[in-house]
């Protein structure tokens, strides 16, 4: 088992994310003065209650309740655990999650390791040879690369002969054991061992090789192209513990080093256009490797942007494989994202393309793409005579099982709709004939691991402990002017107990965020209650003011926690069971003991 992750690491990676980011990777976000705003993305909406705050770095959804760090939205929107979560964001910021004690005494994990290190050792050694091969460079200066390119995209080059790789690394069993399990050698068949002597033969000789990165940028695999002709063209490293082709994408990691956000993708075919379109400035092209877009390869991409273009050859070939590629889409065509489609002219790929007309008219060629709805449609009724009953026939039976497969949703109504414009039909007639049945969407509940309503924190003022523990939360800076946390612990109280907490972590590091601090208390009870909190509506204050409040509410909470304590309790049951007469006394009571504290605005 891996060990625990640090909790300075979490903190390391929440300084280093932003939360925007994330969610308008997943989410269509619209700036909203200080805030980002969205159809809440937990229940269905028509008009936007989910609101992410960049100061905060939490999001909050004021329909249902929802909310939470970047940490959290990636649990709940995409269904991971916190680890993989953590993952997720780590190979965001490229970052390799640390775990304490456990991870090198997994052996599964130690043969990564050492996997890992003999790839990189094999990338510097054909980096190498690429430097003393006159024959390799003048091959990619022909193919119109720079220095500044291969070495951006660490190409190298394997040279002639059966055992450039055996040589260097694999001198012992051990050694030959890896190099085969990583895919660089070939065990020779028996018959061949007798004539020629035992053992294994180097798998890339005389390519050009494109090392695969993952998104940490460890190599994980190779392609390597022929110089000049041969067969076959390309060769890809084969299936190994390291490297899965329907998972990689060539160049992601590449555009990561590049561009801090990466607006959209560009999915290519072929090594050589990735890296073309990165030298002509083009930075967030990827390539799958030699096979069709996998739903895997998809999600990581969307899980990067949700703006995507996949371009084709203009012939037979690549539309077929745009097809396909559509197909694949549909699952995950919903509103907020741009799945498009780019043919080229025949003959033409980006790589020619590109260093043919430059980045600004093939950018250009990028804004004309079609959408995925626009592309189903012109394919369907281009097969279909829709001038004749049996063609519109014939298209609802086309479209059925694809439409089907789009998520329920206004994206799938809307196609519908552009569908029917299409068949000249009107579009509840065409969804009866698709027989998709109701094309409403589905009503307004919160997801299963949503926060339901009604626990919505933005009713009552609430106790005055909460009040104190939102403004740490949401404002740790102004905890600074807290002089003696330690005094709320006298009393025992266990709300008391946890502001002093926070107050200290906060006055501990002044540029902690809300997320980073919320994060501190993941694995301990009261997350649930603080997280609740940190989202709470406070009244936008300055943080001088923020201070003062907090300040004057630390000092009743110290001297007065008894009567404090007894009228938080009265303040909570009145908002939830109600109060019988003697306890409304009470309360006017101790109301009325209280000094009132200073209240915004007056
Ligand atoms: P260049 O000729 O170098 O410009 O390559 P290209 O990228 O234009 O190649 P092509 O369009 O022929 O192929 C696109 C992608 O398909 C390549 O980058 C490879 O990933 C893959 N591919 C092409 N040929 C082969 C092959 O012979 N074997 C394998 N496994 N993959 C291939
Ligand atoms: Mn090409």
């Amino acid at each position: 088992m891996a060990g625990r992750i640090p909790r300075a690491f979490i903190d390391e990676l929440l300084a280093r994310t932003d939360i925007v980011e994330v969610i308008s990777s997943r989410v269509q976000l619209k700036k909203a003065g200080r805030e980002w705003k969205a159809n809440c993305p937990f229940h269905g909406e028509k008009t936007p209650s989910f609101t992410v705050s960049q100061a905060k770095q939490f999001y909050h959804c004021f329909g249902c309740g929802v909310h939470g760090t970047a940490l959290t939205f990636l649990m709940e929107h995409d269904r991971l655990g916190f680890p993989e979560a953590v993952e997720e964001l780590a190979g965001r910021a490229g970052l390799e999650v640390p775990h304490e004690g456990g991870a090198a005494a997994d052996p599964r994990d130690r043969l990564q390791d050492d996997l890992f290190a003999l790839t990189a050792a094999v990338d510097q050694h054909f980096r190498d040879a690429l430097r003393d091969s006159e024959r390799a460079k003048e091959y990619l200066k022909g193919r119109g690369l720079v220095g500044e390119t291969a070495a951006r995209y660490h190409l190298g080059y394997a040279p002639p002969g059966w055992d450039g790789l055996l040589k260097v690394f694999g001198a012992t069993e051990a050694g030959r054991h890896a190099l085969a399990t990583a895919g660089f050698i070939i065990e020779r068949n028996p018959d061949q061992q007798k004539s020629t002597g035992p053992g294994y033969y180097d798998r890339f000789r005389d390519r050009i090789m494109f090392p695969i990165r993952d998104s940490r940028g460890r190599v994980v695999g190779f392609g390597g192209r022929v110089i000049d002709t041969g067969e076959p063209k390309y060769l890809n490293s084969p299936e190994t513990p390291l490297f899965h082709k329907g998972r990689e994408l060539y160049g992601l990691y590449e555009a990561r080093q590049q561009l801090r956000t990466i607006p959209r993708l560009l999915v290519v075919e072929g090594y050589m256009d990735v890296v073309r379109l990165a030298q002509a400035g083009i930075h967030y092209a990827v390539a799958t490797l030699g096979t069709a877009t996998t739903p895997e390869h998809l999600n990581r991409m969307l899980r990067v942007t949700g703006d995507i273009v996949f371009s084709f050859d203009g012939d037979r070939a690549g539309r077929q494989a745009a097809w396909r590629a559509l197909e694949t889409c549909l699952p995950e065509a919903k509103q907020g994202r741009q799945l498009k489609f780019l043919f080229l002219p025949d003959g033409h790929d980006p790589d020619t393309l590109v260093a043919e007309e430059g980045r600004e008219a093939f950018e250009a060629r990028l804004d004309t793409a079609l959408p995925l709805s626009e592309y189903l449609v012109t394919h369907l009724a281009a097969e279909t005579d829709l001038n004749h009953v049996d063609g519109r026939a014939r298209l609802g039976e086309l479209a059925r099982p694809l439409v089907a497969r789009i998520p329920e949703g206004i994206y799938r109504e809307l196609l519908i709709e552009r569908l029917a414009r299409e068949v000249r039909m009107p579009a509840p007639r065409l969804a009866q004939l698709l027989a998709l049945g109701d094309t409403e969407p589905p009503p307004r509940a919160a997801t299963s691991n949503a926060r339901g309503p009604g626990r919505s924190a933005s009713s009552g003022r609430g106790s005055m402990i909460s009040q104190a523990i939102a403004r740490v939360l949401q404002y740790p800076a102004t905890a600074a002017v807290i002089e003696e946390p330690e005094a709320l612990r006298a009393s025992g109280d266990r709300g008391l107990e946890v502001l002093a907490e926070l107050i200290e972590m906060a006055q501990s590091d002044p540029h902690l965020s809300p997320a980073q601090l919320v994060e501190r208390w993941r694995d301990r009870p009261e997350h649930a209650r603080l997280e609740e909190l940190a989202a709470w509506p406070l009244p936008e204050l300055e943080p001088s003011a923020i201070g003062r409040e907090l300040q004057g509410a630390v000092a009743r909470l110290v001297s007065g926690a008894g009567p404090e304590r007894r009228l938080d309790e009265l303040i909570a049951r009145a908002e939830t069971a109600g109060l019988d007469d003697d306890e409304k006394r009470e309360l006017r009571d101790l109301q009325a003991q209280r000094r009132p504290p200073p209240r915004p605005g007056g």
